[in-house]
């Protein structure tokens, strides 16, 4: 397995100072930013789009964004993320209409792509396009906020989802998103996981780099 990667989600941070929390956060540790774009009609909240993306990159963050994108349409808003400057882009199989077209949209400019299941989304999307992941995230929670606690039976899921990266020999990123917090981070990366989302659990607490250590220490387990 590839070596773990943390990735806050921003959508705990403080929005009014966000380029600060964003140097702040990977200062203190963090590999990725993940961003996560909700449009108020494929989940229930609204937050940030291509300009913030783009505002951070002017801002000076070098580090890959992961833009997690929980929006219905899917294809119009992506070449805006990656004018943007997103790294990966993922998206909600069941939110696009044509998956191979999406993904290849995606990767059509270098950046990299993936899927994105929700708690109760079947395998099945997985089926003819694993050679197109570079990621598969699995939602841990329902989407469209934060702060929400981890479904146990994604631990299943993700053991289900590693058997299959692993027979398939692509190179495949295996990320999980909701309630990863410093007592679970362990169990869930023996299920299988190698990328990490957590927001609340990071941006929640004052000291960024106090966590992310955590993290580390539980991950060397
Ligand atoms: C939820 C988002 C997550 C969320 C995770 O729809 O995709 O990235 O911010 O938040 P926590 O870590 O607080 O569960
Ligand atoms: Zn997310």
């Amino acid at each position: 397995m590839r070596p773990f990667l943390i990735a806050p989600s921003i959508l705990s941070a403080d929005f009014a100072r966000l380029g600060e929390e964003v140097d702040n956060v990977l200062a203190a540790g963090a590999d990725v930013v993940h961003f996560d774009v909700m449009d108020n009609h494929y989940v229930p909240n609204l937050t940030i789009g291509p300009l913030v993306c783009k505002a951070l990159r002017d801002h000076g963050v070098t580090a890959d964004i992961d833009v997690h994108l929980m929006v219905k349409p899917v294809d119009r808003i992506i070449p805006d993320f990656i004018d943007a400057g997103a790294s990966i882009i993922t998206f909600h199989p069941e939110a696009s209409e044509h998956i191979d077209r999406t993904l290849q949209l995606i990767k059509s400019s270098g950046c990299k792509a993936g899927v994105v299941l929700n708690p109760a989304t079947s395998l099945h999307y997985l089926d003819h396009v694993m050679d197109k992941l570079d990621a598969i995230l699995l939602m841990s929670v329902n989407p469209g906020f934060g702060g929400q606690s981890f479904i146990p039976e994604t631990l299943n899921k993700l053991r289900e989802v590693r058997r299959r990266i692993d027979e398939s020999g692509y190179d495949i990123r295996l990320e999980v998103d909701g309630g990863v917090k410093v007592d679970n981070i362990a169990e869930i990366a023996a299920a299988g996981a190698d990328m990490f989302v957590a927001g609340s659990a990071i941006f929640g607490k004052p000291d960024y780099k106090q966590v992310i250590d955590e993290m580390r220490v539980e991950l060397a387990k």
